[in-house]
């Protein structure tokens, strides 16, 4: 009988390490990476968040050391996240030049020294009895317009206290281009706003909300996106970049990756991805039982956000990564 033999052989570009190393398309950075940071006003050492293991509550002191080692694994930046004392109706410690938020804002400024980027977390849920992004209007919806008023007031404190980026999480309408003006009035022409533009009502946020310690009832559906839209993810990417969005992000990323090709394909903006909280504990949990190989499956998703489209990367899994990737 005639052999017949393949005319193409894809093969042959995967004989060998050197070879695939040599034809790879895409190839994650340490750069690109940003470590997200919990700081809790009351806890006097570092506590492990048991939901998210291998991630902690800090203080300001550890805060410090932890910036310093992100310097020093070569990483682009760090996003900061608070869990104050105290939380009221409208989350007045947001603003709250001594709140500690803020007050590890400026902490971990001082500590990078220039190295990398300090982001701040710019939403209310943090600081907020009842634990939605927003204010509540007399009904108990969240009031989109009263909201923006109280993070132009958090952007203020924020920028004040030093940070280089501000992450807009509340997905209230408008939210950019009026932080963006109440700044500009002030004089913070450089202070930057990276827009979580299309960020889903997901139940991977779990894990942070159990971190947080969130006493939300109910849910964030009026606000954050329904998971079955694509275009819509669109629309708020294009919208937050009309606003003046410096950076516009995708959230969560894996169950996303459609909406942040789309997304990165139609932006001038750096996009980014967040592999978020319940993204993470998913891997440590299933590597914990050995079902798989912790390290290969976290390269193996950052490698995938990075192909699908992504420039910068939120992961808590940041400097492992970074470690890693300096290995290979
Ligand atoms: C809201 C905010 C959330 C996350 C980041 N910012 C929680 C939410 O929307 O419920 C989730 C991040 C994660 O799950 O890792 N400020």
């Amino acid at each position: 009988m005639t052999l017949i033999q393949p005319q193409r052989r894809p093969r042959r570009l995967r004989v060998s390490p050197a070879m695939r190393r040599l034809v790879r398309e895409t190839r994650p950075s340490a750069d690109a990476l940003i470590l997200p940071i919990f700081v809790h006003e009351s806890v006097s050492s570092p506590q492990p968040i048991a939901s998210m293991p291998g991630v902690s509550h800090h203080t300001l002191d550890s805060l410090a050391a932890l910036v310093d080692d992100a310097c020093v694994a070569g990483i682009g930046g760090v996003m900061l996240f608070a869990v104050p004392a105290r939380r009221d109706a409208t989350g007045t410690a947001a603003a709250d030049p001594a709140g500690i938020l803020n007050r590890a804002i400026t902490r971990a400024v001082a500590a990078a020294d220039g190295r990398l980027v300090v982001m701040a977390d710019l939403c209310l849920d943090e600081f907020t009895d009842h634990g939605h992004c927003g204010v509540l209007d007399d009904r108990g919806g969240v009031d989109n317009d009263a909201t923006l008023a109280a993070y132009g007031e958090m952007a203020l404190a924020q920028a004040r206290a030093g940070a280089h980026v501000l992450g807009l999480s509340g997905m209230m309408d408008g939210q950019v281009g009026y932080v963006r003006a109440v700044l500009d009035a002030a004089g913070y022409i450089e202070t930057s706003l990276l827009a979580y533009a299309a960020k889903y009502a997901s139940a991977f946020y779990g894990p942070f909300r159990d971190a947080v310690q969130s006493d939300l009832q109910g849910d964030r559906k009026t606000y954050q996106m329904d998971p079955g839209n694509g275009r819509e993810g669109l629309l708020e990417a294009e919208l937050d970049e009309a606003e003046g969005a410096d950076i516009v992000m995708v959230k969560p990323a894996l169950p996303y990756l459609d909406v942040l090709a789309e997304v990165a394909a139609a932006s001038r903006v750096p996009v980014a991805a967040y592999h978020v909280s319940g993204e993470y504990s998913q891997i440590e949990a299933a590597a914990e039982r050995g079902w798989l190989d912790r390290r290969a499956a976290h390269l193996e998703v950052l490698t995938s956000m990075v192909r699908a489209g992504s420039d910068i990367v939120v992961t808590y899994a940041a400097l492992e990564l970074a470690a890693w990737l300096a290995e290979s």
